[in-house]
């Protein structure tokens, strides 16, 4: 199945409100989806909305071989549920997100296997048109890089207009109108005023919030936030974390949120997707993942994040956190066994000869792919 360039989502206007710069108030707003807004269906079944299954993609290499950036990834995304997927950097978080929308780049990306399966059908599968209609307005993406994402040549508010029209007709007035007021929605101050500036004009965090606020423009049923706090220092990655949960919250929206930052979509997601070399080695409620991490690349995660309220005083040394040995193995020749095995410190001759299914669980539904772990799983559970 080879890839296709397109478009990104560039959906119509909603309501929002500005999100709350307070790092502790996350947690409240994981609440349920509200009710879906005028357009939307509501939610009405216990089938996941999102359901990416055994999904493969390699990439072609300058040598002539291929690289394979993903192998096997399988998740849901509920109704109306946030899902954060976490992993250090080449893990294969943007490949998963491309994947979904069908924007890998051709031709040297590959799709080897899997099913994304949308609303009960395999995107996959769909006529680049029928793609077309799900990018423009059923599934958004905020990309990666503000900067690149943006059209340097044209302003802000052309660009927020531009999706608003794509998506309904209306006069440039009524655009301009309903640009401004989403513009201010997603909590850019004075849209007005910051209407016709340039995207190289405008800060990371600001950019970022036109982005959010283009991808708004039609409320999709699911959000792609790719690293969408990457960019930002620590008070801004809060705020447009609390803005990603306030929208998805009152606009019924689930949301795969895509990130370095553990602790940060610990306090919005329902589950987390731990990804590690191409495959998700560990997932379940973010309470237990934080607290009760099982995998050994998700216990080295969990220690390397500098622990809540830990504020140095003036003059105070900067306690080293923990760092996790080693480096990603290199996708074009993965070890054999457990493709943690050259980095893990309860590593055991076992792991360097198989490779570890997914054990997984259901109470609380978790999963995990460590030998460690074997017993615990249970009947029929490993898998992938
Ligand atoms: N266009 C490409 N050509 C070749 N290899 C690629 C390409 N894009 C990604 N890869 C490889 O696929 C793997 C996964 O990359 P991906 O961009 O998905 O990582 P990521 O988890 O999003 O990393 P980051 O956190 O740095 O954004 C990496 O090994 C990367 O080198
Ligand atoms: S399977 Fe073995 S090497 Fe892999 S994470 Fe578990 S203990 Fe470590
Ligand atoms: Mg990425």
């Amino acid at each position: 199945m080879g890839a296709e360039d397109g478009r990104g989502a560039r959906p119509r206007g909603a309501r929002g409100r500005r999100g709350s710069a307070r790092g502790h108030d996350l947690a409240r707003r994981r609440g349920e989806a509200g009710p879906a807004p005028r357009g939307l269906r509501p939610v009405t079944t216990g089938e996941p909305l999102l359901s990416v299954r055994d999904l493969a993609v390699s990439f072609a290499t300058a040598e002539g071989t291929r690289v394979q950036a993903l192998d096997g990834v399988s998740f849901d995304v509920p109704q109306g549920k946030t899902v954060g997927l976490v992993g250090e950097s080449g893990c294969g978080k943007t490949a998963t997100a491309l994947s979904i929308l069908r924007l890998l780049p051709a031709p040297s990306a590959q799709i080897d296997r899997g099913a994304i399966v949308f609303q009960g059908e395999d995107l996959l599968r769909l006529p680049e048109r029928a793609m077309q209609r799900v990018r423009g307005g059923k599934i958004g993406m905020v990309f990666q890089e503000p900067l690149t994402a943006l059209t340097p040549v044209y302003s802000v508010g052309a660009q927020v207009m531009e999706a608003i029209r794509l998506q309904e007709r209306m006069s440039l007035k009524e655009a301009k109108t309903r640009a401004i007021e989403l513009l201010r929605k997603v909590g850019l101050s004075h849209p007005a005023e910051r209407f016709d500036s340039y995207p190289h004009e405008l800060s990371g965090g600001m950019r970022q919030r036109v982005l959010l606020a283009m991808a708004l423009a039609a409320p999709p049923r699911l959000l792609v936030a790719d690293e969408p706090t990457s960019a930002l220092d620590m008070a801004l990655r809060a705020q447009i974390m609390a803005l990603l949960a306030d929208q998805a919250r009152e606009l019924g929206m689930s949301l795969l949120v895509i990130t370095h930052d553990l602790p940060f979509v610990a306090e919005i997601a329902h589950e987390i997707v731990v990804l590690y070399a191409g495959q998700v080695v560990e997932t379940g409620p973010p309470s237990r993942v934080l607290a009760s991490p099982r995998h050994p690349y998700t216990q080295a995660l969990v220690r390397s994040v500098p622990p809540a309220g830990s504020f140095r005083k003036r003059g105070e040394k900067r306690k080293a956190l923990p760092t996790i040995e080693g480096s990603l193995p290199d996708p074009g020749s993965a070890p054999r066994g457990c493709r943690f095995a050259p980095r893990c410190p309860d590593v055991m001759d076992r792991c360097r000869e198989e490779a570890p299914p997914l054990f997984v669980s259901s109470r609380p539904p978790a999963s995990v792919r460590c030998f460690l772990h074997e017993r615990a799983a249970e009947p029929g559970g490993g898998a992938a």
